[in-house]
């Protein structure tokens, strides 16, 4: 059982501290944690309250949380984040616009940001700029100091956000990438930055400590569907799979009845892919034994039943209730509400 990345916004200043710690802490007996996205630079970041990697002060910050799972004999990785188009002014450098793969805007979406009155709240993302052909380069860049960043953290390894619409999807669906250089255009083109990225980082941190998540036919945040999409998923499953990576975490983005990556997809996707694969998206204890049974995935990812259920495996080990979260407390600013007061569950209540 893994869990899966979730953002909180409960950092002040970008700096992940005690209540950070205390909460992984409390779940460190899943197999492996994922952090929630964690922007590598100033310009990755769209949400207020979400911690960095980019600076010593927040591999400090880090460090302390790892330390809180690794003394409990938890493993924990980093997701590297960079939200491209979907961010807001109030939350860039010099207030400038945020950049993505092409001049797209991100219609009818809302980031959780500054206000023009200073106060914090939802806002509409801004229109992007797209990336120069060297920017691509520098992001490339940016991502590997996080990775070095998450290594001097402690962190097991590192996560690379290109799921839900942010910076690697941007690039990898052609409705958002207008691009003409190497960049944009065929399968291969757009899927080049994503990949480069992971070579990239592989070299600093080692492949086997490399995971990618990837949420493939996903509408999140305004990303049209489009006709090549099981093919660049197989494309980059059959590329992935030479680059013996900890794993690939897709994300099933309709959970319930109507699975997007059902059968139809998981099961080419297995043939292209011979490593690890995680799934997430309304996971439950009998969809992932049939679907491990079966051979086509490795591990399950559970994400909100993990803010509600700090010991979420034991609840499943022993067939015990769990708590249902409390979703107006998911992104909190600085409060504890919500974030570390859901309690155990208590045997002899049974
Ligand atoms: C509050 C909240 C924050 C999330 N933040 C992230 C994130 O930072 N990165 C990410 O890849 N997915 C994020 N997700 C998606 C989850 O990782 C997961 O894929 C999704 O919740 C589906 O799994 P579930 O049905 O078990 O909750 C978030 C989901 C929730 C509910």
């Amino acid at each position: 059982m893994v869990m899966a990345p979730m953002t909180r916004a409960r950092c002040v200043d970008t700096i992940a501290g005690a209540d950070t710690a205390e909460y992984y802490r409390q779940r460190a007996t899943a197999g492996l944690i994922v952090t929630e996205g964690t922007p590598i630079s100033p310009e990755a970041q769209g949400y207020a309250y979400v911690p960095g990697i980019w600076s010593s002060k927040q591999v400090a910050g880090w460090q302390t949380v790892t330390d809180a799972v690794h003394d409990v004999g938890g493993r924990i990785f980093a997701q590297l984040w960079h939200v491209g188009r979907l961010s807001h002014q109030s939350l860039q450098p010099e207030r400038q616009r945020p950049v993505g793969a092409g001049a797209v805007p991100a219609n009818d979406c809302m980031t959780f940001a500054f206000t023009d009155e200073g106060t914090v709240g939802f806002v509409n993302v801004a229109e992007p700029r797209p990336l120069s052909t060297e920017e691509v380069g520098r992001v490339t860049r940016d991502f590997v100091r996080g990775a070095a960043n998450a290594r001097e953290a402690s962190f097991d390894g590192v996560e690379l956000h290109g799921a839900n619409g942010y910076l690697f999807e941007q690039f990898l669906n052609p409705s958002t990438n207008t691009r003409t250089d190497r960049y944009g255009g065929s399968i291969q083109n757009r899927a080049r930055f994503l990949l480069e990225t992971v070579d990239r980082v592989s070299e600093v941190n080692g492949s086997t400590r490399v995971g990618i998540r990837l949420s493939p036919f996903s509408d999140l945040f305004d990303m049209p569907a489009y006709a090549e999409a099981a093919d660049t998923y197989l494309y980059l499953a059959s590329e992935l799979s030479r680059r013996d990576l900890a794993y690939v975490h897709l994300i099933d983005q309709l959970p319930g009845g109507d699975r997007i990556v059902g059968d139809d997809f998981l099961v080419p996707f297995r043939a292209e892919y011979g490593g690890t694969i995680i799934l997430a998206g309304g996971m439950t204890r009998d969809l992932a034994g049939d679907l491990t049974e079966r051979g086509l995935i490795d591990l399950a990812a559970f994400g909100q039943p993990f803010i509600a259920n700090p010991d979420l495996v034991e609840r499943m080990q022993n067939g015990w209730p769990q708590t249902t979260p409390d979703r107006d407390s998911y992104y909190g600013g600085a409060g504890a509400e919500g974030y570390l007061d859901y309690p155990r569950f208590d045997p002899a209540t049974v």
